[in-house]
């Protein structure tokens, strides 16, 4: 069943640009994203940085501001319900934000900061401190480190405490924006082992938001690859790994290393050249128009779709899909 349905959403930041107060601007950060994700299933967002996927995110959690489209959630329109249900939908949602310092107060016990929301909710002291034993066990810290403060945790723990404080609620969702992006890269297999570990034992769903797919080959079930606002490709992750359709993935897929070395010597590498466009002016085509190798003159005119290849693979490109699929 669909747990979390996205569709057509919009979030427009009117800004201000240049000196002396500015000219009124609009910050397209997401321009029309659906997506959807199923119980017990992991869809990746995966995208260069400031292309979209935390606001998207936080659209979600009600931290980003809807200007159009549709979020359901258990088949409900969130923007439909009252205050009450709104906050019991956000309550099955949860979210681990990339950098776990901050997410921590540092005065904070590890059990403190862990009983938060459990707090919040009222719940009785002897219910908590059980509780907080329970989710330090299921996260892989000794309860005996209850007392600790974050500042005596490596990067690793500390994100082993903000996840078990996600889940002190019993979420059904979790939004998982770069949960390993901070950490050593020793350290991030652990965690996103946690992750997959916790899915299957608990039934959780994760929108794991990524900058690289490398991070996602394991954990993802389906990937949705962002560009500048939009979905550009989205389909299940062997296939889109297997055989990738849009441009801008394959150039992700390129900037994976191989281990395997005549691999690495038999692949083209696809390097992306110049920055993102800005969202204040994206490209009046398709928005990869800028830094595609395929880019053709009605590429910079006229805005893909995304199409199917096949009932569970899309993609936004004019040289590559075409309406006859
Ligand atoms: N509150 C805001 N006001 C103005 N612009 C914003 C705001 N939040 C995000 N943006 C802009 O929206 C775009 C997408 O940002 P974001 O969703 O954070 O990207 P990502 O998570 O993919 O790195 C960026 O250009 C960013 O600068
Ligand atoms: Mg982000």
């Amino acid at each position: 069943m669909t747990l979390l349905r996205i569709e057509d959403l919009h979030v427009h930041f009117p800004v201000r640009t240049g000196r002396f107060g500015g000219t009124p601007a609009l910050v397209r950060a997401v321009d029309g994203v659906s997506l959807s994700v199923a119980e017990n299933e992991t869809l990746a967002v995966v995208g260069e940085s400031g292309c979209g996927k935390s606001t998207t995110g936080n659209a979600v959690l009600g931290l980003a501001p809807v200007t159009a489209g549709r979020i359901l959630f258990e088949g409900q329109d969130l923007a439909g319900l009252d205050a009450r249900a709104r906050q019991k939908a956000w309550r099955e949602m949860q979210v681990v934000f990339q950098d776990p310092v901050s997410a921590l107060n540092p005065r904070r016990t590890i059990a403190q900061s862990i009983a938060e929301p459990m707090i919040i909710h009222k719940w009785a002291a002897a219910k908590i401190t059980a509780r907080v034993n329970e989710l330090m066990s299921l996260v892989g810290l000794n309860p005996d480190q209850r007392d600790r403060r974050p500042g005596a945790l490596s990067g690793g723990q500390r994100q082993r405490v903000v996840i078990a404080r996600a889940l002190a609620l019993n979420p059904k969702l979790v939004i998982c924006d770069e949960p390993v992006s901070a950490l050593d890269v020793s350290i991030q297999s652990q965690i996103l082992n946690l992750l997959m570990r916790l899915q299957r034992e608990l039934g959780l769903s994760y929108l794991f938001i990524a900058h690289d797919l490398s991070v996602v080959r394991h954990i993802a079930d389906r990937v949705a690859v962002m560009y500048l606002g939009v979905v550009v490709e989205e389909g299940p992750a062997l296939e889109l790994f297997a055989t990738p359709i849009h441009p801008y993935t394959e150039a992700l897929l390129s900037a994976i290393p191989l281990p395997d070395p005549h691999m690495r010597d038999r692949r083209d590498r696809i390097v992306l050249e110049g920055d993102l466009p800005s969202p204040l002016e994206p490209p009046a085509g398709c928005p990869f128009v800028t830094r595609c190798p395929l880019a053709e003159d009605r590429c910079s005119q006229e805005r893909p779709k995304l199409l199917a290849v096949n009932p569970s693979h899309k993609a936004r490109c004019h040289v590559r899909v075409t309406n006859s699929n």
